[in-house]
């Protein structure tokens, strides 16, 4: 531990397709060594092709020292994920799918004594699924399995800055960190609520930056000229990390700090 009493977490946006997954492997274990992280949770759903999370994808993030994968809409790409989500406790899906979704919204991560109870939520604002509440899904979640575990992170997978700022307020005294994902851009309005969580509205991309939100961007503007349905590449130039670090104190469940994480990768051919 960085200090005593306190769990050092890196959370890390969107991982846009092979390009990231390298990125993420190359330069998360010596992040974790030199930064003093515990625990790396990373939102996958865009790990394999830019759409979707295959099992190879999220065994080489596992691999490379991410413990927690969340994931949002574009979990459901991949056939082969759901059994695969039904199997593997730390790969999870957003809570607040209808009842019988494969997988689950929630999991627990235990090192020692500190226990951490990561949550996943999808918003219904500008979404493609008409998913359930996700204030209701995230109190019952609260109220059935976090009365024993101060330690709560939340990954909300939304488009709207509004829905996920009101996430963040809704769940203030009550998570360690809400963060927000799916965008891809970097917000920079990370900050501490007044209750001892940490905030972001999104985390931004694990992705080339010299893209549409990790898209080859020639072939996202002749689309959106087009108006023609096109098939999109994941993009490969200028790929960084982006999420944030996050202090918590491991007997309260507060956040003590919350500093944005941005690191360039250079491909080692
Ligand atoms: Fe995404
Ligand atoms: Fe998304």
């Amino acid at each position: 531990m960085i200090m005593p009493g306190v769990l050092r977490v890196l959370i890390l946006g969107d991982v846009m397709g092979r390009p990231a997954r390298r990125a993420v492997r190359d330069l998360v274990p010596s992040l974790v060594k030199n930064e003093g992280i515990e625990l790396v949770i990373a939102n996958a759903e865009n790990a394999s092709g830019g759409v979707g999370v295959d099992i190879k994808s999220a065994k080489e993030l596992f691999d490379a020292g991410v413990h927690v994968l969340t994931s949002g809409n574009h979990i459901w790409k991949k056939k082969e994920i759901y059994s695969y989500l039904n199997e593997k406790e730390n790969l999870i899906r957003p809570a607040n799918f209808p009842t019988g979704a494969p997988g689950k919204g929630w999991c627990v991560w235990q090192q020692d004594d500190v226990r951490v109870l990561v949550i996943n939520l999808q918003g219904r604002v500008f979404m493609p699924q008409h998913v359930d509440d996700p204030f209701r899904c995230v109190d019952e979640i609260l109220h059935k399995y976090g009365r024993n575990i101060p330690l709560v992170i939340v990954d909300m997978h939304a488009e709207a800055t509004s829905e996920k700022v009101a996430m963040g307020w809704h769940l203030d005294g009550r998570a360690s960190i809400v963060y927000g994902t799916h965008t891809h851009v970097q917000t920079a309005d990370e900050r501490m609520l007044p209750g001892g969580t940490a905030y972001i509205t999104d985390l931004g991309m694990c992705g080339a930056m010299d893209s549409v939100i990790g898209m080859e961007k020639e072939s996202v503007i002749r689309g959106f000229i087009s108006q023609l349905p096109r098939q999109f590449e994941v993009a490969h130039k200028n790929v960084m990390l982006q999420g944030v670090i996050v202090d918590i104190d491991t007997s309260s469940g507060k956040a003590r700090d919350v500093r944005r994480a941005r690191i360039p990768w250079q491909a080692s051919h």
